[in-house]
């Protein structure tokens, strides 16, 4: 279980996030990985989706589009992410945001179809913990994706560590997919999902080091693992 301190400081960290806009910010950055995926979760307009480390919210307004017959939960560590994520969509009547930690979903067992996570699950005190409970709140026959960006074997975002000022798990993706295995899910599976967006002549920000590393990075491509909970 992660310590109080642990999550107080990502909750800090990411209220200050939401503050300065960049919640809204990531859908741009984002939704180059994120569409491919989407069309690899095979949605019913029936389902109900979990999205764990929702951001402000734009995730699950793609989502909830797609299940129109379903419901959409975003959940976040962080209060000031989810208030935006709120006060955004409250015209959208199949989606809800509430203010929960991963390792901690409050929401009962058996409940979702999918669980998707995007760019969160590398921030989580205890990756393990989390994937248990993303396991828990799914029906069996359910599946779970998460997606990221900074995993071990992609060198060109290594050098997030010295930007991040929480830490951050470096793991591989035969890392990740152990962990799923080992919290119950079957047919794991990852793959690469490189960002075509092409790259700036120039690079000024403090992610990369220049353009042509941002460039390498997004031709690498983000971490997607994958895993269904069986049926009994
Ligand atoms: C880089 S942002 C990505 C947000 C969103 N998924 C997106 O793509 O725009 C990471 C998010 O994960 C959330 N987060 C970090 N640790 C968490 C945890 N243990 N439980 C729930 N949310 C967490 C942060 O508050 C933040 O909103």
């Amino acid at each position: 279980m992660p310590e109080p301190a642990q999550n107080d400081r990502l909750r800090e960290e990411f209220n200050r996030w939401a503050e300065a806009g960049r919640g809204e910010g990531m859908e741009h950055d984002h939704l180059p990985i994120v569409l491919p995926v989407l069309d690899r979760l095979s949605l019913a307009p029936t389902d109900n989706i979990l999205d764990v480390g929702c951001g402000a919210g734009w995730l699950a307004r793609l989502l909830a589009e797609q299940v129109p017959e379903g419901r959409v939960v975003g959940i976040d560590i962080s209060d000031q992410m989810i208030r935006r994520a709120r006060r955004k969509h409250s015209e959208l009547d199949n989606v809800m945001f509430a203010v929960g930690e991963a390792e901690e979903i409050p929401w009962d067992a058996n409940f979702f179809d999918r669980v998707i996570s995007v760019e969160s699950a590398y921030y989580w005190p205890d990756p393990r913990r989390a994937l248990r409970e993303i396991f828990r709140v799914l029906i069996e026959g359910g599946s779970a994706w998460l997606l990221i960006n900074y995993y071990l074997d992609n060198p060109h975002a290594h050098q997030w560590a010295e930007a991040l000022t929480v830490p951050a798990h470096l793991l591989s993706a035969d890392d990740w997919s152990a962990m799923f295995r080992e919290s119950g899910f079957a047919g794991v599976q990852h793959a690469r999902i490189p960002d075509p967006t092409p790259a700036p002549e120039t690079y000024q920000g403090r992610w990369f080091r220049d353009a042509a590393q941002l460039r390498a990075f997004r031709e690498q491509g983000a971490l997607l693992v994958h895993g269904a909970k069986p049926r009994l």
